[in-house]
């Protein structure tokens, strides 16, 4: 009987059993590509490598520690704090991570962090290589490991290996700004397979790829000098079931526990986000005050529960956006608070799922407004938390979300004016046509699960 093949992913996070970051010192969930990828592994099982989120002393680790997680084969390497500043902080998240989000002023070009990218790459194909087997199905993730697929032909491997992108893939003339772009571009193409969110991103690959590196893109194929490539695009989905409406009982706890609004008369908005200057935190609190300024009769009536949880605190971008948040906060209650009503309750922490699916289901406004994102599954995980009396998604343009959740209201978040007028008609809007937009969302979340966006890709992968 013919054998099915084994999933390999690779990516830089793993899921962790605990789900403590080393990095924060604190209970963290580990992140949308995590969240994507674990249910098609929990599922049919596989082995995945990545970065233990620890870094040790000592000569590199070449050979993983395995251990498992459920039916996963869970493999992982330590790096060096060098390494960690180099490649993740450096490269990844000081350079790739700006430009691929089109945040061109916050690009570092330096060329010791991209040689330790490329090392740091050259480490995961080796240590990967021996533990394959003849008919494995090979799925690198992500912007941190570009060269992986590269590095494993070269160790020799011939099956079949894809690439997913989770973020977005900006247009050529940012992309080109890296040094590096063609050397990129060129590891890119040694995969079967590319994977993007959306067609927008795969039309600016596929421009990318015939502008830096030659070859040309005939519908679903790139053609290069050594071969060809699909780029296709999948849109990765959620488990409706776990985020389904919490139990009155816990979310009346937990609005209790944290003194949050829960009157009626009360309305209550709600942003959820990495603390990440891609998701558009002050421009959304600097509309939440424009709409308190132009609808006073919001004031004492309306609140904004704004929920960051930290990340990449080493990075000095991120640095900066907290100290901006933090002042904004600080400025916005300063200026409108009264006696019995703080205008924004600030969260800088992360909750666990069910906590996060009660803060969902006691929002009547849900801001999903990143000034630019590969999905955003927030945005998911609102809808599929509403009950009877479903609240109303606030959506920015500039997401990967927005191609397929057309009725949430959609807003361009760099408008100020034009978000807070969005905001105060999406508190006023009536129970009918939230209910009809719920409905319409709720759908586009059932057609895209957690698993048909892997079910498609591996099947694609298989079939080039
Ligand atoms: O979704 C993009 C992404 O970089 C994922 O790869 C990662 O899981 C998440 O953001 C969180 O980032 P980090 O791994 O740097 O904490």
């Amino acid at each position: 009987m013919a054998q099915k093949s084994r999933l390999v992913v690779v990516s830089n996070r793993v899921p962790s059993p605990s789900e403590v970051s080393p990095e924060e010192g604190r209970s963290v969930p580990v992140g949308g590509l995590v969240s994507a990828v674990r249910p098609a592994m929990e599922k049919v099982g596989g082995l995945w490598l990545g970065w233990s989120g620890k870094s040790a002393g000592g000569p590199p680790q070449t050979t993983p520690d395995v251990t498992s997680l459920g039916n996963i084969e869970l493999a992982t390497l330590n790096l060096s704090s060098n390494d960690v500043s180099l490649f993740y902080t450096g490269f990844a998240n000081r350079t790739l991570w700006p430009l691929l989000h089109s945040f061109t002023e916050h690009v570092v070009i330096r060329r010791d962090t991209y040689r330790a990218y490329r090392r740091i790459n050259r480490r995961f194909a080796e240590a990967l290589f021996p533990m394959l087997r003849d008919g494995d199905q090979v799925l690198v993730n992500d912007f941190h490991l570009f060269h992986v697929g590269e590095e494993l032909r070269d160790l020799g491997w011939k099956g079949k290996i894809g690439f997913f992108l989770h973020v977005p893939f900006p247009p050529s003339d940012i992309f080109s700004i890296l040094p590096w772009s063609p050397d990129i571009l060129r590891g890119l193409v040694s995969y079967d397979l590319v994977g993007l969110h959306t067609e927008g991103y795969r039309r600016n690959l596929a421009e990318t790829l015939e502008s830096e590196i030659g070859g040309a893109v005939r519908d679903w194929d790139y053609f290069g000098e050594d071969g060809s490539t699909r780029l296709g695009v999948y849109h990765v989905g959620i488990d409706m079931g776990v985020f389904a409406e919490p139990a009155v009982a816990d979310v009346d706890a937990l609005a209790t526990e944290l003194s949050l609004p829960s009157s009626p008369e009360h309305q209550m908005i709600l942003g959820v986000d990495r603390l990440d200057y891609t998701k558009g935190i002050p421009t959304r609190l600097r509309a939440f005050r424009r709409m308190l300024e132009h609808r006073p009769a919001t004031r004492g009536k309306v609140s904004l529960v704004q929920i960051s949880s930290p990340s990449r605190t080493r990075v000095p971008e991120y640095q900066t956006e907290k100290v901006a948040v933090d002042q904004l906060v600080g400025e916005i209650n300063g200026q409108f608070s009264e006696a019995g009503w703080t205008p924004i309750r600030y969260l800088y922490r992360s909750y666990p799922q069910r906590e996060l699916a009660c803060f969902y289901s006691l929002a009547d406004v849900c801001m999903v407004t990143p000034l630019r994102d590969g999905m955003n599954l927030v945005a998911k995980e609102f809808v599929a938390s509403q009950g009877d009396t479903p609240g109303v998604l606030l959506l920015s343009r500039f997401c990967g979300a927005a191609s397929s959740m057309t009725d949430a209201i959609i807003v361009n978040p760099y408008d100020v004016d034009g978000t807070a007028e969005a905001t105060y008609r999406a508190l006023r809007m009536s129970s009918t046509e939230r209910r009809e937009r719920w409905c319409s969302l709720a759908r586009v979340i059932r057609q895209h699960t957690e698993n048909s966006w892997s079910d498609a890709f591996h099947s694609d992968l298989a079939g080039v």
